[in-house]
């Protein structure tokens, strides 16, 4: 066994940055886009988001304390979750600044709305894949014994999905070539993904 830095969280980790979000990275994106009650639409990235089922699709974000995103979420029981892609990174980063909830950060980051078909918030217009998502849970987490900690994880199912076209080839959608953006660690690391990264491994049978 190689020589192993050990370190229990809860009683910090001795090194100079915290390597959490460096080793569980990157992370994809979660681009939400909410309404809020007065009809306001807000925009924010998440990178403690992903995936978690296929049929039907439910995709999460979880909010460090009561953002909007969530506050929105649970009052509309809607997001959309919008693609980030390298074109859009800066614009992306601007979302992400601490404004006031009824600022319109499509506005702020100079992003155009395109309409969504089954849900009120909009679509980030230039993101190439959106998912048009009801809530289906929204969870507070919680420490190993069970006190509540002031963080939500907000599950919503994909009800509509747009892809642009153009990422699709022969009927099979093509990762790299949308460009994703994905969140290293520290305060300021991104990953994009390329096409000769990949490398292709079937499940045992
Ligand atoms: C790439 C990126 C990822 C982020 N991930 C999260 C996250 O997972 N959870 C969180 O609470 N804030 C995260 N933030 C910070 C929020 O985007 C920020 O607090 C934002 O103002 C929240 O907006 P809202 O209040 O409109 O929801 C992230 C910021 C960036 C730039």
């Amino acid at each position: 066994m190689t020589d192993h830095h050990f370190y229990q969280p809860a009683l910090g980790h001795g090194l100079a940055h915290d390597p959490l979000n460096a080793i569980v990275a990157p992370r994809p994106i979660g681009w939400i886009s909410t309404i809020n009650p007065t009809g306001g639409a807000n925009l924010a990235p998440y990178s403690f988001f992903n995936l978690f089922n296929y049929k039907p699709p439910i995709i999460g974000f979880c909010s460090q304390g009561w953002k909007d995103s969530v506050a929105n979420a649970q009052a509309s029981g809607e997001f959309v979750w919008n693609l980030a892609t390298r074109p859009q990174a800066e614009a992306m980063n601007a979302t992400s600044a601490s404004v006031a909830a009824d600022v319109d950060e499509f506005d702020l980051a100079g992003l155009g709305k395109a309409a969504s078909r089954l849900v009120a918030p909009p679509r980030v217009v230039g993101s190439p894949v959106q998912f048009e998502c009801k809530v289906t849970q929204i969870i507070r987490l919680t420490t190993k014994e069970g006190d509540e900690l002031p963080q939500w994880l907000v599950m919503g199912e994909a009800v509509g999905i747009h892809i642009d076209r153009d990422l699709i080839e022969a009927g099979v959608y093509q990762t790299a070539k949308a460009r994703p953006i994905l969140r290293g660690g520290g305060p300021a690391d991104y990953f994009e993904i390329t096409q000769d990264r990949l490398f292709a491994m079937r499940r045992p049978g």
